[in-house]
C-alpha cells in the first residue's frame, strides 16, 4: 500500500490520517513516513549489491536525528558538510568510519573534531583546504585520509543554484590541475590519499552526464596509477532526482546497470552521497488554509505555512504538489487557478504560483508533497515564525521528533546589554 494515499475520503501516511496529526500537533508540521525512508534506502543500496559500496546519506537533506537513526540502523553512513552535521550523525548512532567530510570552507576546529573521531576521509575542495587538514592533523599527530573532489565541468542539466559540477562553481578541483594537486598531496606528510569524489549537482533527471563525469573520474585514476597514488574510494556524489511534478528520473537501477560495466575492473569501493532519493518523497509539509483572497487578477489561498518553512518554491521555482487533506471527489466542486501563499511579508513567499486546484475552503488542510528534503533543513525563523515540528509515522503510530519552537525559542541567546538599560 503507498505510504501517502487517500483512505475513506481522507489522506493518510501510513496507517495514520493526516487529520490526526493535526488534531495532536498542529500546523504547520512535517509529517515524514518511516517506511518509505526504509524502502528508498534499500533500493538504493540493493541495487549495487554485486558492487562493494558505502551508502553516505547526505545529511543537509534532512538532518533530524530520528530519520538519521532510521538510516544508521539500515547501515547507512553520513555525508556531512559541517561540524554540526557531524555531531547529529555521530548521536544518532552513524558510525564515523562510514562519514565523509565534504564542504569548500571547512574550519581548524571542524577538521580537528572530524579528525578526533576518526571518519573515513575528507573530500577536499582546494590546495589551501589540503595544507589546512595537513597541519592540523600534523598538531594531532595522526593523518588525514582524504578524496579530492574533482570538478568534472560537465553540465549536470539542471537548477544553476544546484549545479555544482560546472567549471564556473566554486565546488572542487579543476579537472586540469588535478594530477598537480594529488601530487602535492602525496608530498603532505599528514595526509593519505584513498579517493577521488565527484558531485556535479542535484535533482538529476538523466543519467548521462552523471555517466559521463564518472568516465573522466575513471579516466584519472588511471593517470593515478602511473605517478602511483593508489585510490581504494571512488565517491560519485548524490544527485538523483525524484519525481514532484511529472519528471522520471532514473531510479537507482538505472544507475546500476549504467555504472556496472564501468567499474566492473576497478579494484575500488564506490561511495553513493544521495539525499533528495532517500528521503524527499518520504516527507510532507502540511499547512491549514486561513483565508481566500479575490483580487481582481488573481486568487490568494492563504495558508499558516510559508517560505521559512519550506523555501525551495520561493528560492528555485520548484514544483511541490499540493493536496487536499479531506479528498475531493466532488469534480463539480469549483476549481481557480490559485497561488498558494503565506504569511511573510514578502512577494516572493508562496508554496504554489498560479495553480489549478479546488477551492479548499479556510479550515481545511493541505498537504505539500515531496517535502522530506531540503523542507525542514533550510528552514529558518524569518519574520520570527517558530520553526514547525516534525512528526515521524511508523504504521500506526506517529511521534514529534522535533517540537514546535516557542517565543522563548525565537529569542534564546538573544541579550539586550545593560548599556541600554
Ligand atoms: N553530495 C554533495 C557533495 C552535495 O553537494 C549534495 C547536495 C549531495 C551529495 C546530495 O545531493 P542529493 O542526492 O540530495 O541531490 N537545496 C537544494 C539542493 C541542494 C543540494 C546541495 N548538495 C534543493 O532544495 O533542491
Amino acid at each position: 500500500m503507498p505510504d501517502f494515499r487517500y483512505q475513506d475520503g481522507e489522506f493518510y501516511c501510513e496507517d495514520v490520517p493526516f487529520r490526526k496529526i493535526a488534531e495532536a500537533v498542529g500546523t504547520p508540521c512535517y509529517v515524514y513516513s518511516r517506511a518509505r525512508v526504509i524502502r528508498q534506502y534499500r533500493a538504493f543500496d540493493s541495487a549495487f549489491k554485486d558492487v562493494p559500496h558505502i551508502m553516505a546519506y547526505a545529511i543537509k537533506a534532512n538532518s533530524n536525528l530520528a530519520i538519521l537513526r532510521v538510516l544508521a540502523k539500515e547501515g547507512a553512513g553520513g555525508d556531512i558538510v559541517s561540524g554540526g552535521e557531524l555531531y547529529r550523525a555521530l548521536k544518532a548512532g552513524i558510525e564515523p568510519q562510514r562519514i565523509v567530510f565534504a564542504g569548500v570552507g571547512k574550519t581548524d576546529d571542524e577538521i580537528r573534531y572530524a579528525l578526533q573521531t576518526g571518519i573515513l576521509m575528507f573530500n577536499v575542495e582546494s590546495s589551501a583546504e589540503l595544507r589546512a587538514i595537513d597541519r592540523v592533523a600534523g598538531d594531532l599527530k595522526t593523518k588525514a585520509r582524504v578524496a579530492l573532489r574533482i570538478n568534472p565541468d560537465i553540465d549536470p542539466k539542471t537548477h544553476p543554484y544546484i549545479s555544482t559540477g560546472l567549471k564556473k562553481s566554486k565546488f572542487g578541483i579543476s579537472a586540469e590541475r588535478a594530477l598537480e594537486e594529488f601530487k602535492l598531496a602525496s608530498t603532505l606528510r599528514h595526509i593519505e590519499i584513498v579517493g577521488v569524489h565527484k558531485h556535479i549537482g542535484s535533482q538529476l533527471t538523466q543519467l548521462s552526464p552523471y555517466v559521463e563525469a564518472l568516465r573522466k573520474m575513471l579516466e584519472l585514476i588511471e593517470q593515478l596509477k602511473e605517478i602511483r597514488v593508489e585510490i581504494r574510494y571512488l565517491n560519485v556524489g548524490g544527485g538523483l532526482g525524484i519525481t514532484y511534478q511529472d519528471e522520471t528520473p532514473p531510479q537507482p537501477e538505472d544507475l546500476s546497470q549504467a555504472l556496472a560495466p564501468l567499474v566492473k575492473d576497478l579494484k575500488c569501493t564506490l561511495l553513493f552521497e544521495p539525499g533528495r532519493s532517500i528521503v524527499g518523497n518520504a516527507g510532507v509539509l502540511m499547512t491549514k488554509v486561513l483565508y481566500h483572497k479575490a483580487n481582481p487578477d488573481k486568487t490568494f489561498i492563504i495558508v499558516d505555512a510559508a517560505m521559512n518553512d519550506l523555501i525551495r518554491p520561493s528560492l528555485y521555482g520548484a514544483y511541490h504538489e499540493i493536496k487536499p487533506v479531506r479528498e475531493m471527489r466532488d469534480k463539480f466542486r469549483k476549481h481557480v487557478l490559485a497561488d498558494v501563499v503565506g504569511p511573510i511579508c514578502e512577494s516572493g513567499d508562496f508554496l504554489a504560483k498560479d495553480r489549478m486546484m479546488p477551492l479548499v475552503d479556510p479550515g481545511e488542510l493541505l498537504a505539500v508533497m515531496s517535502a522530506g528534503a531540503y523542507g525542514f533543513s533550510m528552514a529558518s525563523n524569518y519574520n520570527s515564525r517558530p520553526r514547525v515540528p516534525e512528526v515521524l509515522v511508523s504504521e500506526k503510530e506517529f511521534h514529534v521528533v522535533r517540537a514546535r519552537e516557542n517565543y522563548d525559542d525565537l529569542v534564546r541567546g538573544e541579550t539586550i546589554p545593560a548599556f541600554l538599560e
